[in-house]
């Protein structure tokens, strides 16, 4: 596996592989990384010619007050996941790297980036569309995988994508989960014994709500109502939101759609973790 700090070095190392036509798969990540991460960088490798990793934790995209500082660091562990998960190249930039002195461009999805996760995190994805947006123009990838685990953030940069017309496949990746359901995350890091225990209630009222959808309940409050419910019974007292929309834009339902997802954010111990799950329960 190759690695690169710098644009010019990536330059360098693409660009003999995109003049003999290679395909090229890309996945952006923030580092600490598990297997949902390493599930996208095996679809890349199955899908592309060349597989392009980053690892960049991201300023513009935590607010005051959130995890920045503590984010979890771990470039020796992570290099070797990648490398045994088939990545040829990794991309490892400075904060100067990506936004150089004077920078001023930001790249606003609205309303969908202040919608759920949007309206708690203002600001949040304005900095995960910008730095993706940068990023996309220094790798140029043919394909962009990202996890369907965050899936505001999965809609939000295929609408941009689209937008922009950025000449680049959007591939949504299935979430991974651990096996009593609680789906992987870097910020899993954080929980302690007890609030481990008490996560696994974001998959138990994703589950719930989905076996109700199967049943025929079509009432959105109530699926919200008992997912709250089954949230507080686990002993999660700061829920961000219990929210169920279309599977596509995140729209309210109108009443006859086949399919909805639940979406779920709350404070866990030291976490905050974000869920969600389609309510037919095809697989994706
Ligand atoms: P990060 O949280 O490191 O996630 C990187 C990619 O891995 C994202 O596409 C995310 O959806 C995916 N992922 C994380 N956990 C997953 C799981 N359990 N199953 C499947 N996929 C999973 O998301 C970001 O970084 C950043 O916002 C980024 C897009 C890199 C921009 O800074």
């Amino acid at each position: 596996m190759r690695e690169c700090a710098t644009r010019a070095a990536l330059d360098a190392a693409l660009e003999p592989r995109r003049r003999a036509g290679k395909r090229i798969g890309f996945v952006p990540t923030m580092g600490a990384l598990h297997e949902g991460h390493l599930t996208l960088v095996r679809q890349a490798r199955a899908n592309c010619d060349l597989v392009v990793a980053s690892i960049f934790v991201n300023p513009t995209q935590f607010g005051p007050g959130e995890d920045f500082n503590r984010y979890p660091r771990e470039e020796e562990a992570d290099r070797r996941l990648l490398e045994s998960a088939g990545c040829d190249l990794l991309f490892l930039p400075s904060v100067e790297e990506i936004y150089p002195s004077g920078q001023q461009t930001r790249v606003e999805v609205e309303p969908l980036g202040s919608e759920l996760c949007g309206a708690f995190r203002p600001g949040h994805f304005r900095g995960v569309a910008t730095v993706v947006a940068i990023l996309l123009h220094q790798v140029a990838p043919q394909l962009l995988f990202l996890g369907l685990k965050d899936r505001q953030q999965f809609i939000l940069l295929r609408r941009m994508v689209r937008d922009l017309s950025m000449p680049v496949e959007v591939r949504g990746v299935a979430t991974v989960r651990e096996a009593d359901g609680l789906a992987m995350s870097s910020r899993n890091r954080y929980l302690d014994a007890r609030a481990r225990h008490q996560a696994t209630g974001l998959y138990r009222a994703l589950q719930s709500a989905s076996s109700s959808w199967r049943a025929g309940v079509r009432d959105v409050a109530f699926l919200e109502a008992v997912g709250r419910e089954i949230l507080h019974d686990a002993g999660i007292e700061r829920i961000d939101y219990v929210a169920v929309r279309d599977v596509e834009h995140l729209a309210p339902l109108q009443g006859s759609e086949e399919d909805g997802l639940m979406l779920i954010a709350a404070h866990v111990g030291q976490a905050r973790l974000i869920d969600n799950m389609r309510l037919s329960g095809v697989a994706e």
